[in-house]
């Protein structure tokens, strides 16, 4: 039963890009949410170099405003509705405009830093530990009954202003990600996704 619901649980997941602003999430669920994060695989290159906080209220705006007053945030929502299978998409074009005021309005945003490491390799891993614990939070988002959506940057003085927000080093510190949490005003459809990508090999 527990792997039915395990894969439903990760097949239903979607990605939310307009929240309620004004319903906060309860600090259990909260709570829940970041033991999700740090109970994600570890590399051994990165075991507690990252940073995950919790941006809300004032915090929140400012991470939003730093994030929206730049247009590379539209950049990765117009590649989208651009390649949609079915050609250019107005409603997306649409939601990607509303989404870009103010990052969907989440009430709660998941800052998540690692560690800057000139080793390519090293930095590969403190990337991957990140990601791991992005879809920890996702899934663990989901059966809380709230919805998540995940942010990333294209551009450098962005992510710079956002670690100076933390009053951290930006020399040492690289923004992986902001994580949105909170009650979904949408429910978007699933993307396609391919099977045959799947390839099983069987040697006798
Ligand atoms: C590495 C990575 C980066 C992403 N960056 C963004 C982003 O910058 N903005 C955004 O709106 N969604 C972002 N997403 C979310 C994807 O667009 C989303 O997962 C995809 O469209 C599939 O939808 P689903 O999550 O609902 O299954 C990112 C996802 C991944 C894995």
């Amino acid at each position: 039963m527990l792997a039915q619901q395990t894969l439903q649980l990760i097949k239903t997941r979607r990605t939310c890009r307009s929240f309620d602003k004004f319903t906060d999430i309860s600090e259990k669920k909260l709570n829940n949410i970041l033991e999700a994060a740090i109970w994600a695989p570890l590399s051994i290159y990165q075991l507690q170099e990252r940073k995950f906080i919790v941006l809300k209220g004032q915090a929140r705006e400012k991470a939003a405003t730093v994030i929206v007053d730049d247009p590379t945030i539209l950049k990765y929502m117009r590649y989208m509705y651009d390649h949609q299978p079915w050609g250019r998409d107005e409603a997306w074009e649409n939601k990607a405009i509303e989404f870009a005021a103010d990052l969907g309005a989440a009430p709660v945003m998941v800052l998540a830093l690692t560690q800057k490491n000139a080793n390519r390799h090293k930095m590969e891993h403190n990337l991957a530990t990140m990601w791991c614990a992005a879809q920890n939070m996702m899934l663990q988002s989901h059966a809380e009954g709230l919805d998540s959506g995940v942010v990333t940057f294209a551009s450098e003085k962005v992510k710079k202003q956002l670690v100076e927000l933390t009053g951290l080093n930006a020399e040492k510190w690289e923004p992986v990600y902001i994580l949105n949490v909170g009650e979904s005003r949408e429910d978007p459809p699933p993307m396609e996704r391919h099977r045959e990508n799947v390839i099983i090999v069987k040697e006798k």
